[in-house]
């Protein structure tokens, strides 16, 4: 399965129904932003996936770390349903899913988030679509109101030129590299630990032997401050 195979997935004809079922799913989003504690029931650090495709990634994490909450946001609903049959009635307590459209990020998370994962996201390669890609300025910007501090996004992708677009972004906009790897599977600098766990399009890649790109961002909360008193 490759970039833009989602969108082209056979359409699941009970899918509205299979997200309403769901108890994964939250869907009074907006009213939840600035408490998204109260929607665990404790005051875990809570950790983002945007764009979660079949929900492999954030589920295995939410099983192995019980001690941290998980939330998954998906932008189709057919891949939505499919990510909701696929975690099946594992009850994962520290995990939900959110329908919307990462560009109101902004609206659904107000200084809640430890750390964003960004996960073989759309490349979007024509210069008229920069704006779409998820590492672009607009929304960086986005970003600095979810931070609960330091901002801290965590980035996997095949894809160089988006790879590189991003590390260039990221680090114009103040944001420094606590790992990088050009080859994160077959390199020994690289914890174990951080290879896993693996996303549904990281393990096509990975049983293609195609390299993958990732990068440990991290801005300081004192950085964004200053911004803003600078303006
Ligand atoms: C290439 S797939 C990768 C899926 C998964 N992260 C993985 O690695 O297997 C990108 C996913 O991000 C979702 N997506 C893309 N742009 C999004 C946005 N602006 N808001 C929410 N989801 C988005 C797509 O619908 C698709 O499911």
């Amino acid at each position: 399965m490759f970039i833009g195979d989602f969108m082209r997935l056979r359409n699941l004809k009970n899918k509205e129904e299979i997200i309403e079922k769901s108890d994964y799913i939250v869907n009074d989003i907006y009213s939840n932003c600035g408490n998204w504690s109260s929607v665990f029931n404790n005051n875990n650090p809570i950790c983002l996936e945007i764009g979660m495709g079949f929900g492999k990634f954030i589920s295995s994490l939410a099983i192995s770390n019980n001690n941290i909450n998980y939330i998954g946001l998906e932008k189709l609903d057919n891949v939505m349903a499919r990510a909701i049959k696929k975690i099946g009635d594992k009850k994962i307590s520290n995990l939900k899913l959110i329908r919307d459209n990462a560009l109101n990020i902004d609206k659904i998370f107000d200084g809640e988030i430890d750390v964003l994962y960004l996960n073989f996201s759309d490349p979007w390669p024509k210069k008229r679509q920069e704006n779409r890609r998820l590492t672009s300025f607009d929304f960086l910007e986005k970003y600095d109101k979810i931070f609960y501090e330091d901002a801290k996004i965590i980035m996997k992708t095949d894809n160089y030129n988006l790879f590189v677009y991003s590390l260039k972004s990221l680090s114009k906009y103040g944001y420094y590299f606590e790992e990088l790897s050009f080859d994160l599977h077959n390199d020994e600098d690289i914890d174990e630990v951080l290879k896993n766990p693996t996303t549904e399009y990281e393990d096509k890649f990975i049983e293609k032997n195609r390299q993958i790109y990732y990068v440990v961002a991290i801005k300081k909360k004192k950085i964004i401050q200053n911004q803003y008193n600078l303006l």
